[in-house]
């Protein structure tokens, strides 16, 4: 099994050290190979996507991904910014299928900005439509508009592309509580109405699942005041990232998150939902768990070994009962390591 492994910027080869530690310690027989990409990747060829590093994500059949981006490469002119790295993988893989699920860890329950009632036992899948919307509709730029300057950009969602996603969170909801949330802002959006449309005609394909629908402003309330009501949520692209980093601290922190990008045959890029963290890249503090739980993803969707995924889950909690702690979820009494620390205790326990 070939894995192509994309540290990129910031924390991200930091992370990724982490995981590939504990990958090798699996005994699986896995191909390893590393590429630039991001700032890194900008640096080695000209190009935050190297045309080397396409080609290898394209053979592999995983990709793990640790973060891109950096105040250094703000002021590049778009397509070489660091971001476009990962927009151009996933338009590239056809990487439709954003699944960041955001559950808490009993033993993190202290680590959240919420009150303990409140998110204990929390379980919720955020479904996010990953190729389409304003993130790639065009017509997008910046024109004259009459003597002054205009942004836009275009909100856009095929009927093939809302039916499609709609499909991942059904059939995901059918392994566990069977309730799916379409979040749109269909009171003001075109785009959100067809959405609508579309994502209840599925619905009538799957009767063993409860459908609600929900607004996007209302959803964004909901989460911080009442987080369990939720199971599966699905959403375009621009609402699923926003509510994604919300969902995100519910569980405590963001450095906890892993998430799937899958295409139509099932292949992935592996990622923690959190970013490239310039401010404490190089200091060995970064919390290494959202990757590493990212390889059991990688695991368990791409490389069909749930059993090696359970075993990276089973370590991490039991580290996490064991009381380490990064400094993001660092709470008093708890004992407070590095990432590289944090990972060679996962290995142990493993
Ligand atoms: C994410 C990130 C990306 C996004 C950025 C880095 C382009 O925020 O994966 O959520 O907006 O999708
Ligand atoms: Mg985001």
């Amino acid at each position: 099994m070939r894995v192509a492994i994309l540290p990129g910027d910031g924390i991200g080869p930091e992370i990724i050290a982490q995981a590939t530690k504990v990958l090798r310690t699996l005994g699986l027989p896995l191909e390893l190979e590393t590429a630039p990409v991001g700032g890194a990747g900008y640096e080695a060829a000209g190009d935050p996507l190297p045309a080397k590093t396409l080609a290898l994500a394209k053979e592999a059949d995983a990709i793990l991904f640790g973060a891109v981006g950096d105040a250094r490469y703000d002021k590049l002119e778009r397509a070489k910014r660091p971001e476009q790295a990962i927009l151009g993988l996933r338009k590239a893989l056809g990487l439709f299928a954003n699944l960041r699920p955001a559950r808490v860890h009993a033993e993190l329950a202290a680590a959240s900005a919420l009150k303990p009632e409140v998110e204990a036992g929390l379980d919720i899948l955020i479904v996010r439509e990953l190729t389409g919307d304003i993130y790639f509709g065009e017509p997008k730029g910046v024109r004259d508009a009459g003597g002054e300057r205009e942004g836009f950009d275009t909100m856009r969602y095929r009927e093939s592309e809302i039916g499609r996603i709609a499909r991942v969170a059904f059939e995901a909801a059918r392994k566990r509580a069977r309730r799916v949330c379409s979040v749109d802002k269909a009171n003001v959006l075109e785009t959100s109405q067809l959405w609508r449309e579309v994502v209840s005609a599925e619905a009538a394909k799957y009767p063993d699942i409860e459908l609600s629908h929900m607004y996007v402003d209302n959803c964004a309330m909901q989460l911080v005041r009442n987080p369990k009501q939720f199971d599966v949520i699905v959403t375009g692209n621009l609402f699923g990232d926003i509510l994604s980093d919300e969902a995100s601290m519910l569980t405590g922190s963001i450095g906890m998150l892993p998430s799937a990008a899958l295409n139509e045959s099932g292949k992935g890029l592996y990622e923690p939902i959190h970013g490239s963290a310039p401010d404490i890249a190089g200091r060995g503090v970064a919390n290494p768990l959202a990757t590493i739980l990212s390889a059991a993803m990688m695991l368990r969707y791409s490389l069909r070994t749930p059993q090696a995924a359970e075993r990276i889950e089973g370590a991490v909690a039991r580290v996490l009962q064991d009381g380490l702690r990064t400094a993001d979820i660092y709470t008093a009494g708890m004992r407070k390591v590095g990432t590289e620390q944090m990972g060679d205790a996962v290995v142990a326990a493993l």
